[in-house]
């Protein structure tokens, strides 16, 4: 009797997808989360959002490394390495330099890895200097005002922005 021929399975071969890392760079000042201004920036602190927001990646295949400098020249170095360290994305907040850096502006000018604006306040309900971004049209998009949150949503729509 003619054996049945065993039907290959129609599946295809699964490639494993990459996961992105994504660099979060924080401004002057907000090293001091959690004590800073609490009634207008929350009490989560930096460290707070960084376990957040690498249980989120994690969750999703992916990794954050985050950084802060009260220095704009760390932040301007760290944006022009992203793209040769393998970074796909950036959440930054630029905190004050947001109203006054044209070399954040250059910065990401300057490198392909997309940007997120973040901001933990509404930098628009708050005194007229802040109305001013130098940076929000070099990057993807601004999420801002939702406190330690902003910066979950942030990584959120960027993952989805890049696909992953
Ligand atoms: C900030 C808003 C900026 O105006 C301010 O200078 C900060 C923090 C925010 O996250 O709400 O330092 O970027």
């Amino acid at each position: 009797m003619a054996r049945k021929k065993k039907k290959r399975s129609q599946k295809k071969p699964t490639r494993k997808r990459r996961g992105l890392r994504i660099l979060v760079l924080n401004g002057p000042n907000l090293d001091r989360l959690g004590k800073r201004e609490p009634e207008i920036y929350g009490r989560h602190t930096l460290a707070d959002i960084e376990t957040e927001l690498q249980a989120m990646a994690r969750e999703r295949g992916h990794d954050v490394t985050l950084l802060q400098s009260n220095h704009e020249g760390d932040l301007i170095g760290w944006i022009g390495a992203a793209e040769d360290e393998g970074y796909s994305g950036i959440l930054l907040n630029a905190a004050s330099l947001t109203h006054t850096s044209i070399g954040l502006y250059d910065a990401l000018k300057g490198t392909k890895v997309l940007a997120v604006e973040v901001h933990l306040s509404n930098p628009h309900a708050r005194e007229s200097f802040r109305h001013v971004s130098t940076i929000s049209s070099a990057c993807v998009g601004t999420i801002a005002g939702f406190r330690a949150r902003s910066y979950t949503l942030a990584l959120d729509a960027l993952l989805d922005h890049l696909g992953g």
